[in-house]
């Protein structure tokens, strides 16, 4: 299939670009580098020995949006183009509606002019809200606490409402929380500024950009009193868009789908940082401060209905992630070159 993927050069983008080309499929990126940098281009034409062609506009730009897919030709999108920090969008939010939102509408419209019909589409686990219900099954309500949780929400229910008049095929793709790189080292996670997340802000302090990590919370009622979350190598989570792909196209009969990409287990903050300092050799000195406003005690995928419908599971161990993570960040310390 020749796939158009929006945000292609981003985090989850580049590495589900390598899969696909890896499965046959002929991946095109269309970025902006909002959140990226182009120099992650070439790196992909190297690890996939193919020229992997690339447009860098806002997909909000209709017309841009419906030329490219008029030039004919495609036979899926996987729209991974989004803003995706959750503090942040409390601080801008109609910048994350008018992004989020925009870039779907800009899609959808293009591809019912070309006739293009299948979506996978990134969504969260954020969209099922503040739940206490652990494992999560896709059956869940959701609702969301913040700007960006109910972008995913709300795209979700756009998707479902336009799959319903069979103008597209839509596979809703709820990640829980990636992490790793590529096993070669030459792509991965390159947030820009001070990381929001966990194990990008763990690897910049084993390399030595950031001093200490701040663990949020020791008061959970866990284990060892810090937060779990299902951490998913992005490896494993690029192989599920290739996995949902395969699925839109032998069963076209099904409009909407939703999916979990999760491993079904919970790893505590302090687990992940003795398996970092494990995998990499390097300390990560941290303090415990206060929890962060909105975190949840326990988050982790029921990934059941992936396994048994999409015949895919994660396999990739929290050692494999922070060696990976680890392989990236000490031969890239300042990321992508600019
Ligand atoms: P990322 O920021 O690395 O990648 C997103 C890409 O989209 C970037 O390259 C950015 O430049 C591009 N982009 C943003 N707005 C655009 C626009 N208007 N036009 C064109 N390009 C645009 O993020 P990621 O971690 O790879 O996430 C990909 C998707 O997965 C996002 O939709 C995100 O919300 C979702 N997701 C991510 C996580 C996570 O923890 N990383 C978890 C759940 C869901
Ligand atoms: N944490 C720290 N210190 C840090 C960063 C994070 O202790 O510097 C803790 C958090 O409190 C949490 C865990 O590490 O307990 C993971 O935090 P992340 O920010 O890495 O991930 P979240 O689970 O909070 O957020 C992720 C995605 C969001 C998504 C959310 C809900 O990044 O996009 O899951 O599913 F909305």
């Amino acid at each position: 299939m020749r796939v158009l993927v929006t945000g292609g050069a981003g985090y989850i983008g580049s590495h589900t670009v390598v899969q696909l080309a890896a499965a046959g499929h002929e991946p095109v990126v269309a970025d902006s580098h909002v959140n990226s940098r182009a120099s992650v281009l070439p790196r992909l034409e190297e690890l996939t020995g193919t020229r992997i062609e690339s447009h860098s506009f806002d997909l909000r730009d209709a017309d841009k949006t419906s030329a490219l897919l008029g030039e004919g030709g495609f036979d899926a999108v996987i729209h991974f183009a989004g803003l995706k920090a959750v503090g942040e969008s409390s601080q801008i939010p109609l910048e994350y509606y008018d992004n989020n939102l925009g870039t779907t509408f800009a899609l959808l419209r293009a591809m019912d002019r070309h006739g293009v019909c299948r979506l996978v589409f990134s969504s969260s686990a954020t969209v099922y809200g503040e739940t206490d219900t652990v494992p999560m099954p896709e059956e869940l309500e959701t609702r969301s606490t913040n700007p960006y949780g109910w972008t995913k929400v709300m795209q979700e229910q756009i998707l479902r409402d336009v799959a319903a008049t069979g103008a597209a095929q839509v596979a809703l793709l709820r990640y829980f929380n990636p992490v790793g790189a590529h096993p070669s080292g030459r792509i991965g996670e390159d947030p820009q500024g001070v990381p929001n997340n966990l194990m990008p802000f763990i690897s910049q302090v084993a390399v030595g950009r950031r001093e200490r990590l701040q663990v949020f919370g020791d008061d959970y009622p866990t284990p060892d009193g810090t937060a779990l979350r299902d951490y998913i190598h992005v490896e494993d989570l690029a192989a599920g868009h290739v996995a949902a792909l395969q699925y839109l196209q032998d069963h076209p009969d099904v409009p909407v789908r939703e999916w979990n990409l999760g491993t079904g287990h919970g790893t505590s903050v302090l687990e992940m940082v003795a398996a970092f300092e494990a995998g990499s050799g390097r300390a990560v000195p941290y303090d415990i401060v206060g929890r962060r406003a909105g975190d949840l005690a326990a988050v982790y995928a029921d990934p059941s209905r992936a396994e048994a419908e999409l015949g895919w599971r994660a396999t990739r161990t929290i050692e494999q992630m922070c060696a990976d993570t680890w392989r990236w960040q000490s031969a890239n310390p300042q990321g992508y070159p600019a």
